[in-house]
């Protein structure tokens, strides 16, 4: 049985690496999803490579009326909202004296203020449908993950605007999880470790992420690359499938007890200082 049959998906940063993999993991189990990312040919492409039903939702999420816009879009579309998966993101790294103010607030926008925004516009079509269904006595889950980092909960030298934002959605993920779990809301985090997407490919001049008129440099030199490799006990790095594996079990039924946790899918990351 496909067990997200009938749910609707919003999954940001879907048109490329771990959220492309979550978006084809939770198409697979019947949901219907949501792709948001930048831009619209890359949310159209991935859109048309999922199994199932899809809406691409184009959109810059860190513009303060693109979240509510993508949840509007997917009701307009299928009608319900099941599962939020915030997930977009991008690392802008440097040594913290050379960090400036608009690093350090682009590095807040997307991984703490968007995330925000698109939850507190999804609340309502999250929240009011569950009190009706506990009011008919029937418990309904909806699930939300986000994706946070082992920068977030272990911190990172050059990452310290980063991993400030990936702290900052644990304790918007923990807070919900105790404001939302009566309405059977789970609120999860995802922390990954090093995975092979273009955030960790060995920088070049194509790496680049496109922000306005700058062009921020992506990817890793070669040492750092290998070294960041070592650092799990599995003793290689992770790949894209196997973070969304982790994601979608935070959005499937065999979670529906689980909340407030950051599962830390790093293949066993041992070096850092853990809470
Ligand atoms: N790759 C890793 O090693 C690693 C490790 C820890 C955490 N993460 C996190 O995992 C998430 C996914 O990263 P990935 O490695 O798959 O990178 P990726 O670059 O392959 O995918 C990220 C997607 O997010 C989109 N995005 C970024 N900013 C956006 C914005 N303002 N509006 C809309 N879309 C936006 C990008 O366009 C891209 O398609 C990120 O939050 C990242 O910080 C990655």
């Amino acid at each position: 049985m496909q067990t997200l049959e009938g749910k609707t998906a919003i999954v940001t940063g879907a048109g490329r690496g771990i959220g492309r993999a979550t978006a084809e993991l939770l198409s697979a189990q019947g949901a219907r999803v949501v792709v948001a990312d930048l831009d619209a040919d890359v949310t159209a492409e991935a859109v048309e490579a999922l199994p199932g039903e899809a809406l691409a939702a184009p959109g810059d999420l860190t513009a303060p009326e693109t979240p509510a816009a993508v949840v509007e879009a997917a009701l307009e579309a299928f009608g319900r909202l099941d599962v939020v998966v915030n997930n977009a993101g991008y690392a802008w790294d440097g040594p913290l004296h050379r960090i400036t103010d608009e690093q350090f607030q682009a590095m807040l926008d997307i991984h703490t203020i968007a995330p925000f925004r698109l939850l507190r516009a999804a609340a309502p079509h999250l929240r009011e449908p569950a009190k009706q269904e506990l009011a008919e006595g029937r418990e309904v889950f909806r699930k939300v993950v986000n994706v946070t980092s082992t920068a977030g909960t272990m911190g990172n030298a050059l990452q310290a605007a980063y991993s400030a934002g990936k702290a900052g959605v644990i304790g918007l993920t923990k807070s919900l999880a105790k404001e939302w779990g009566r309405y059977r809301i789970n609120v999860n985090a995802v922390a990954p470790g090093f995975t092979e997407t273009r955030l960790t490919a060995a920088s070049s001049e194509e790496n680049v992420f496109v922000r306005g008129e700058r062009e921020i440099q992506l990817g890793m030199p070669e040492e750092a690359r290998s070294a960041g490799a070592e650092l799990a006990a599995i003793g290689r790095p992770g790949q894209p499938r196997e973070v969304a594996e982790g994601i979608a079990f935070l959005c499937s039924p065999a979670s529906n007890y689980v909340t407030g946790q950051v599962l830390s899918v790093s293949g066993g990351q041992m070096v850092g200082m853990s809470s």
